[in-house]
């Protein structure tokens, strides 16, 4: 594994292999543990909004939110390329506006590029960021900022005619210069023809083994949630709430059996500084 700084370049060259991998992170000890094991990127992801500050979706996230998460993410300087989310309608109205808020991720979130959900209607918005040398990631398929406008979380190109625009919107993102592209709850089938048919690679969740790389959310691939059924396309490595549970409630039962903390975890007094102590504070009989 190279050890160099990963770049939008080195992602790009990834097309042709070994595959890439990619997790979200939303904070310092998280982005330092991906990046320890080795993640090609760091996504500082709007699902920050669920997974951490505990709303029910990501709509919640706004820009200043992904300002300071981003900026968590980046002081802890990874190797990983870092790409932050633009949230949900920082990049809908004005092509201005998008560009404002991007510079904000880049610029006080330190972030190196950036990801935004949708295909054609997001043409001008994508072409204002790279004409700003603002490197972009897309996201097509579910898309869970269109959360209300899909009527809910739902696989999306099932059906020959909406997998044919899905495809479309792929070649539309890759001819205006996006970098990578994430495929999010497609078939495999419809991941496959996109990876084929366009030069850039595509990053899979729940898209099946067919694309240039895969990513996770931290939260579900290391089991870092409590009472939360994974989606079917998530594979969890590790079981981390479990973990932290269990250790606690040894904390906690040391603390009633008074085997913490003992000797080596507690300050001592020089012996003459002790003994003067006790003199001075022992009244006399
Ligand atoms: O915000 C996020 O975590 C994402 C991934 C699910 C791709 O967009």
């Amino acid at each position: 594994m190279t050890q160099e700084k990963i770049t939008v370049q080195t992602v790009q060259a990834r097309k042709a292999g070994p595959k890439l991998t990619m997790v979200t992170a939303y904070d310092t000890p998280m982005a330092a543990i991906v990046d320890r094991a080795g993640a090609d990127m760091i996504l500082v992801g709007d699902t920050l909004a669920d997974n951490v500050l505990g709303f029910p979706d990501t709509l919640a996230a706004t820009v200043d939110i992904m300002v300071h998460h981003a900026a968590a993410v980046t002081r802890a300087q990874p190797r990983a390329l870092v790409i932050g989310d633009l949230p949900w309608l920082s990049y809908h109205i004005l092509t201005e506006e998008t560009v404002r808020n991007a510079g904000r991720l880049i610029r006080e979130g330190r972030v190196e590029a950036l990801k935004l959900e949708g295909g054609g209607k997001r043409l001008p918005m994508i072409e204002a960021l790279l004409a700003g040398e603002i490197p972009v990631m897309g996201h097509l398929g579910l898309t869970p900022q269109s959360v209300r406008a899909m009527g809910g979380y739902r696989v999306q190109g099932r059906q020959a005619n909406p997998a044919r625009e899905l495809l479309e919107d792929a070649r539309a993102l890759a001819a205006v210069g996006v970098f990578a592209l994430v495929l999010e709850g497609v078939p495999d089938v419809l991941a496959r023809a996109i990876t084929q048919a366009i030069p850039i690679p595509t990053i899979g969740i729940g898209a099946g083994p067919h694309c240039d790389g895969q990513v996770l959310v931290f939260h579900d691939a290391l089991g870092f949630h409590i009472d939360k059924r994974p989606a079917k396309f998530v594979r969890q490595y590790a079981n981390l709430a479990d973990s932290a549970i269990q250790a606690l409630r040894t904390f906690f039962d040391d603390v009633q059996s008074g085997s913490f903390p003992n000797d080596a975890e507690s300050y001592h007094m020089p012996e003459e500084a002790e003994r003067t102590f006790h003199t001075l504070t022992t009244p006399p009989q």
